[in-house]
């Protein structure tokens, strides 16, 4: 294997200043105090998400973290970051070895990726590495970035202009940035984007399904919708890729949609709990040899009490998973819809909502612009 073009560690302290608004590409001595105080917060939060801890009687941890703050982004960055940009290069690999065939090749060099719960988008490095590890076969990648918190933009740009662009030569990136809640149905809001959404040749749904409570019950629903609007619009095949913490707090929260995926899709790999570990080259997660790495001043450097442990693996829930866009709901029926949908509109001069669009395959009103309508018809 071929190592990246760029010092991996190194690119990420780049990102990491970016994120603390720091002059310069490296975080000083105050800024390592806090990245290191911000690691232990995240790492702690992550732990006893969801869970009542011991001898206690109020739950003294959200949720979810709130990724508005900077110091939670870079703790996050910080603490998974390498590791979670390596996690797709080792997903794809196992899904290689298991059919090689359901993996997308770029048309033309072009590849369209869609990335649900993006934050920084670290997951992009493994990708990216995967399809150029022996030549450049990706030269255009279109991406479609879904997210909540708009404050992520700026890190994920510095991720692509900072590390990506510089690992990989010549590769040409078009962002998309969605900004949108999964919990809310957002269908109008997709349909919006339908050209771009259903260009899709992969879905990465990678560590955002642990971050939305199971409770109410309905955010998962919400969440499917807006999946299910996505794959059912793509135009061609389309692989999903999803991993999440295996911990017992996640399993609600993720086990529905896999289930829902499963109904769905056809089922390449998967498993409930497996640990990836990141200690060989090129993905090898380490302590450099001087005092001046970040992951030395990060984890190794004994300045003040919060001195985080360094860890090279990773324990994950993963599904993979792909799509042909065969609709087995028959054109006749389609049409049928169709023109009873135009009916809807021309008595109310405008498309309604009717009642009985909620199944998978079902014309749906909310398809947005006549464009994006018309050009699902002429597919049927
Ligand atoms: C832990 S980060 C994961 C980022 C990246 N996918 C990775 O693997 O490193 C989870 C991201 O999902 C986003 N997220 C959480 N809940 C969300 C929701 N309901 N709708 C949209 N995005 C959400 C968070 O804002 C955060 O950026």
């Amino acid at each position: 294997m071929v190592k990246p073009n760029i010092d991996f560690t190194d690119a990420l302290e780049q990102l990491l200043a970016r994120v603390w608004q720091v002059r310069g590409e490296r975080l000083d001595s105050a800024h390592i105090r806090k990245t290191r105080e911000a690691v232990v917060d995240v790492r702690t939060i992550y732990r006893n998400k969801g869970e009542k801890l011991k001898g206690e009687k109020i739950r003294r941890y959200s949720q979810s973290i709130d990724f508005k703050q900077r110091r939670y982004r870079a703790g996050y960055i910080a603490a998974f970051g390498e590791r979670h940009a390596y996690l797709t290069y080792l997903h794809l690999k196992k899904i290689e070895n298991e059919n090689n065939g359901v993996i997308p090749e770029p048309r033309n060099g072009e590849l369209t990726v869609t990335v649900i719960g993006a934050g920084a988008a670290l997951e992009l490095f493994g990708l990216c590495y995967y399809y150029n590890e022996e030549r450049a076969r990706v030269k255009k990648l279109k991406l479609n970035f879904i997210e909540r918190i708009s404050d992520w933009q700026d890190d994920r740009d510095t991720m692509i202009d900072k590390i990506i662009k510089k690992a990989f030569r010549n590769l040409r990136t078009f962002r998309n940035n969605i900004n949108m809640n999964l919990v809310q149905e957002n269908i109008t809001l997709l349909s919006q984007q339908y050209e771009k959404l259903s260009d899709s040749d992969i879905i990465i749904i990678y560590n955002v399904l642990n971050e939305i409570t199971s409770n109410p019950l309905s955010y998962q629903k919400k969440v499917w919708k807006n999946v299910e609007y996505i794959l059912k619009i793509c135009d061609k095949r389309v692989l999903i890729l999803l991993m999440e913490p295996s911990a017992r707090y996640t399993r609600p929260r993720v086990q529905p949609i896999i289930e829902r995926l499963s109904m769905v899709t056809k089922h390449i790999i998967s498993s409930n709990q497996e640990e990836f570990t990141f200690n060989e080259e090129p993905l090898k997660i380490q302590l450099e040899n001087n005092n001046d790495g970040l992951n030395v001043r990060l984890f190794d450097t004994p300045i003040d009490r919060h001195k985080p442990t360094f860890e090279t693996s990773l324990k994950r829930t993963h599904f993979a998973c792909f799509r042909d866009p065969l609709s087995p709901i028959s054109k006749f029926d389609a049409e049928r819809q169709f023109r009873k949908s135009l009916r809807a509109r021309d008595e109310r001069q405008r498309f309604r909502k009717s009642k009985d669009q909620t199944s998978f395959y079902d014309i749906d009103s909310s398809f947005g612009s006549q464009k994006a309508t018309k050009k699902f018809l002429n597919e049927l």
